[in-house]
């Protein structure tokens, strides 16, 4: 048996449903491109019968990234097969990804279809699937409550039918490792045909066990592993990336397997997702947490000064946190940031989009004494990413504090609809308190009600001068959106979050009127 391991990355399909992941189709590329500079094997890029906006995604990452695989994933509908292929159709090396679930509850009442017509609509899945590509990967979704018979009659028929990679993913989290080793054991000593195809796992984490129960699956056999950067997902998330490869990295004299993950890109690729998607690691997460390398007990330092190897199991910088560069002060010059921002992974900016981004830098180095990274990448994701939509910032003046009068804000909204003459819209408002004040103004200019559900602030990084990135979800007729923004002024930042909420609420709304909208 083969000890190199597929690595499988699901952050742009699982860890993108997750509750405010949602992220545009330049941030999805751009996060794309930094998991081929990882290494992963594999990318799912979506569920493109999911909604327009999916299949745009999905086909555009398919048509931006090299050589490493695209997939697309499909029900085990007929439909959904032949959307997924039309969108990943232009990869280099496409997959189609088909699922259907086996358990008894999942067949019975969610499915409502008997164990015989699950092992029908498997059959046809994939042999419509094996039409398109011969990459093609099956998932019995809730495999770990499945009945183990039934799952290997299934399992049985994918890969007589032409499936190559069989997923066996524990959905809600409910398997403990022994046991979930034991599954795939069982699948790989009672299928007739299991050498045909490679046997991979996906584990959610309810019970926060997602990457134990990986590794114990890949020490039964299993050789592809489904996870997502930081471990985003569906309710609790999925087994994540980071800390699975490095575990094998650690621990190579357990494991003995290998994969084509760089490591120094891990810290770069979670903190990308982090700013993509206004979410601040937990300073406690393995790996990437800002505290997973610090040392403050005195016992701990005296130690590491003597070897570092006393409370160190891997070094920082083998997971590419080598400490952030200063990287540009007020007097840097373009060329500087030309190559910070390839260095960056930013490598598809226009012209026009450097100067963008130069000229946002030169204003927060007028305020801010230090330019990190994590400056340059808000200031890209601010200044690029994101500005698109109907609605963009022009003005904006605040007026509040202990005075006897409700604070107040003046609003000036450049207004796209017209293209070529962009239309100017100014007005003044009130609020119980600032934000409040810009939200309430923001909702008269631009005529909507729309219900604030969520309001965070962030700092992208430390100190009183840090750069503030605010996160805020809308909800309006049914329809929710999220918005994010950053500056160096939070009350700023809370405004460009409001208004990039309201133009994805605005394109939710043509997706409603022309039938695409998936909610
Ligand atoms: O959790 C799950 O079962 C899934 C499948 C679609 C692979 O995400
Ligand atoms: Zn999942």
């Amino acid at each position: 048996m083969s000890d190199r391991i597929t690595i499988f990355d699901t952050t742009l399909r699982d860890g993108e449903q997750s509750p405010g992941a949602t992220m545009n189709l330049r941030e999805k590329v751009r996060l794309a491109r930094q998991l081929e500079a990882l290494g992963v094997d594999v990318i799912e890029a979506g569920f493109p019968a999911a909604s327009q906006g999916d299949f745009e995604s999905v086909q555009e990452i398919a048509g931006s990234v090299n050589d490493i695989c695209v997939a697309g994933l499909a029900r085990s509908l007929k439909s959904d097969i032949e959307r997924a292929w039309d969108a990943i159709k232009g990869a280099k090396n496409p997959r189609i990804h088909t699922f259907i679930a086996t358990s008894p509850l999942h067949m019975e009442f969610k499915l409502q279809k008997t164990p015989d017509q699950v092992l029908e609509m498997t059959e046809a899945a994939v042999k419509l699937a094996t039409s398109f590509t011969s990459n093609v990967e099956f998932s019995a979704e809730d495999a770990s409550r499945s009945e183990p018979e039934f799952l290997a009659r299934v399992v049985e028929k994918a890969i007589a039918c032409g499936a190559t990679t069989i997923n066996i993913p524990d959905t809600v989290g409910y398997s403990q490792p022994e046991e979930f080793a034991g599954l795939i054991t069982y699948l790989l000593e009672h299928v007739p045909n299991a050498h045909k195809a490679v046997f991979s796992v996906h584990c959610h984490n309810d019970l926060g066990l997602g990457v134990a129960n990986t590794l114990a699956a890949l020490r039964a056999g299993a050789r592809q592993a489904e996870l997502t950067l930081s471990g985003i997902g569906e309710r609790a998330g999925n087994a994540a990336l980071e800390q699975l490869v490095m575990a094998l990295a650690t621990r190579k004299d357990y494991y003995d397997l290998d994969c084509n993950v760089d490591t120094t890109q891990l810290f770069p690729a979670c903190r990308l997702l982090s700013r993509i998607i206004g979410q601040p690691i937990d300073p406690y997460k393995a790996i990437v947490g800002r505290n997973a390398f610090a040392h403050e007990s005195g016992i701990h330092q005296d130690g590491m000064l003597k070897h570092r190897q006393t409370y160190e199991i891997m070094t920082p910088e083998s997971v590419g946190r080598a400490g952030t560069e200063i990287v540009m002060g007020k007097h840097s010059g373009r060329t500087a940031l030309d190559s910070k921002l390839k260095e960056l992974g930013f490598l598809h900016l226009s012209s026009d989009e450097v100067d963008q981004v130069f000229t946002a830098i030169k204003h927060l180095a007028d305020r801010k004494t230090t330019i990190l990274d994590e400056d340059v990448e808000a200031l890209v994701l601010e200044e690029v990413f994101r500005r698109h939509g109907r609605y963009s910032l022009k003005k904006l003046s605040v007026l509040s504090g202990n005075i006897d009068m409700p604070p107040t804000a003046m609003v000036i909204l450049d207004d796209a609809e017209n293209e070529d003459e962009p239309v100017e819209k100014r007005l003044s408002g009130f609020g119980s308190g600032p934000i409040d004040a810009v939200f309430q103004t923001v909702d008269t200019v631009v005529e909507r009600a729309p219900n604030l559900m969520e309001y965070k602030v962030n700092a992208v990084t430390g100190g009183a001068d840090a750069l503030g990135e605010v996160t805020v979800r809308l909800e309006e007729n049914g329809m929710t959106s999220v918005g994010r923004g950053s500056d160096e002024d939070i009350i700023v930042a809370s405004a460009k979050a409001y208004i990039n909420a309201v133009n994805r609420l605005i394109i939710k709304e043509g997706e409603k009127k022309n039938g695409t909208y998936a909610g």
